[in-house]
């Protein structure tokens, strides 16, 4: 079966994918502040390999664990929803279609409990 990695395009889409999301991210006020001392670099390139891996593509996510990243920085489900409405944005707008953005967004939406905490 192919995987939701491979539906979109692999490597390449994952590698427009990423910059563009955060180009979005950074610019939007509610969101930015989170990552005012964050090594933007390596953080994208840590963000390539966990959606890389969390499409089910051959890629092994080598970051810390996602709570621990994220627990303290007072990130809410409404943070939350922001990112990911910049995540659908950005996959419309380098051509992803809108189901397969859909399944994308059921993936990534799976972490909301590990990055906002509030499953603890
Ligand atoms: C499901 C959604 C998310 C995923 C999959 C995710 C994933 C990641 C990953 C893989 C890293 C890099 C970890 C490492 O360097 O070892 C990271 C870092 C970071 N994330 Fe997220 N993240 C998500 C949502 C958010 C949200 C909503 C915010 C804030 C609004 C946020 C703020 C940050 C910050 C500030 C860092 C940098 C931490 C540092 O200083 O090194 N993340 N995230």
């Amino acid at each position: 079966m192919t995987t939701l990695y491979d539906r979109i395009g692999g490597a390449p889409v994952i590698e427009t994918l990423i910059p563009a999301f955060y180009a979005r991210v950074l610019a939007d006020p509610n969101l930015s502040p989170f990552f005012k001392h964050a090594s933007m670099d390596s953080l994208q390139g840590m963000q390539q390999q966990f959606f890389a891996m969390a499409l089910g593509g051959p890629v092994a996510y080598t970051g810390r664990p996602l709570g621990s990243v994220h627990h303290g920085r007072g990130i809410t489900t409404s943070h939350f929803s922001a990112f990911v409405k910049h995540l659908l944005e950005t996959l419309s707008a380098i051509g992803i279609s809108p189901q397969e953005a859909d399944e994308v967004i059921a993936r990534i939406d799976t972490f909301a409990n590990e990055i906002t905490g509030t499953s603890y």
